[in-house]
């Protein structure tokens, strides 16, 4: 990393100051943790790097909106902390543990129990009712039938849908299918949603929707949520802000440092 860029990090991960919320502090304990992260795509002698040299601390029970203009890495960022792909180079610690130290079984433990993901894209499985979606995940969780049956219904009720529990993604809006999304992600009681775009397909009102869910999860149950997004109403409920640009932290703060204008974030448009 060269000194600049060094810089930037170290300036970036001073601001990651553990975020007070209703005027309370959070638990200091750090969930997700990133070590020099870099990430090069090889793709026809072309080598892309996406992401070039990421530090940074994400604490349990904080909400994190990461922007940046499209190409910028984020998604990349989210694959590297959701341990569904291996850095180039650097660490990646989730609740301090180094995923690279894993082995096959103990990554899938993880993945399924650790982290909760919601793509842009809801990715329900077509031919199964809402409830089969939420409670596919606890099979694999080793979570028995009867309960996972209780337990999907709870989560469908949590997201507003426990009604719909029989309808199949086509018979629902996309608001609906990403609330189905947003329950199949908390099947296995995650500490950390990673989500990715979640608002991305929605309209404004529906989009609201999802983001009030978000927001009550984080409050209610603690749950650490990441967020990538273009929607700037993400700012009224996050804590702490992060842009990435180029594959680098530009700025990380917290949402009462960042100045709102129309059209751009805290002077920074995309
Ligand atoms: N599997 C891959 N193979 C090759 N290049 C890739 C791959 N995934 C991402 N990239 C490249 O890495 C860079 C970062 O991509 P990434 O998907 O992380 O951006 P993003 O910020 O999520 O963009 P968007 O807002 O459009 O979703 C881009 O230049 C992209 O083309
Ligand atoms: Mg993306």
């Amino acid at each position: 990393m060269d000194a600049k860029a060094d810089q930037k990090t170290s300036a970036a991960t001073a601001t990651a100051a553990p975020a007070a919320k209703n005027g309370e502090r959070q638990s200091e304990r750090v969930i997700i943790r990133t070590v020099g992260l870099k990430k090069s795509y090889l793709m026809k002698d072309v080598v892309t790097e996406a992401l070039r040299g990421v530090d940074v601390e994400i604490l349990t029970g904080e909400f994190i909106s990461v922007m940046g203009p499209s190409g910028s890495g984020k998604s990349t960022f989210f694959n590297m902390i959701g341990a569904l792909d291996s850095p180039t180079t650097g660490r990646v610690f989730i609740d301090e543990v180094d995923v690279a130290q894993l082995t096959a079984e103990e990554l899938a433990y993880l993945r399924c129990h650790k982290i909760g993901y919601i793509f842009q894209s809801y990715n329900l499985i077509k031919y199964m009712t809402a409830l089969e979606n939420v409670t596919t995940p606890m099979a694999f969780g080793g979570v028995m039938p009867d309960e996972a049956r209780e337990r999907g219904m709870d989560l469908l009720d949590v997201v507003g849908l426990k009604e719909r529990w029989h309808h199949r993604p086509i018979e629902m809006s996309g608001g609906q299918q990403q609330r189905v999304a947003i329950a199949r992600g908390l099947a296995n009681r995650p500490s950390v949603l990673l989500c990715d775009e979640p608002t991305g397909n929605l309209d404004l009102r529906t989009g609201q929707e999802i983001l009030d869910i978000l927001k009550r999860l984080n409050t209610d149950q603690n749950v650490t949520i990441i967020c990538a997004t273009h929607d700037h109403r993400m700012m009224n409920i996050c804590d702490r802000l992060m842009w990435i640009r180029d594959g680098q932290i530009e700025r990380l703060a917290r949402r009462d440092e960042v100045h709102i204008e129309v059209g751009s974030i805290g002077g920074q448009t995309e």
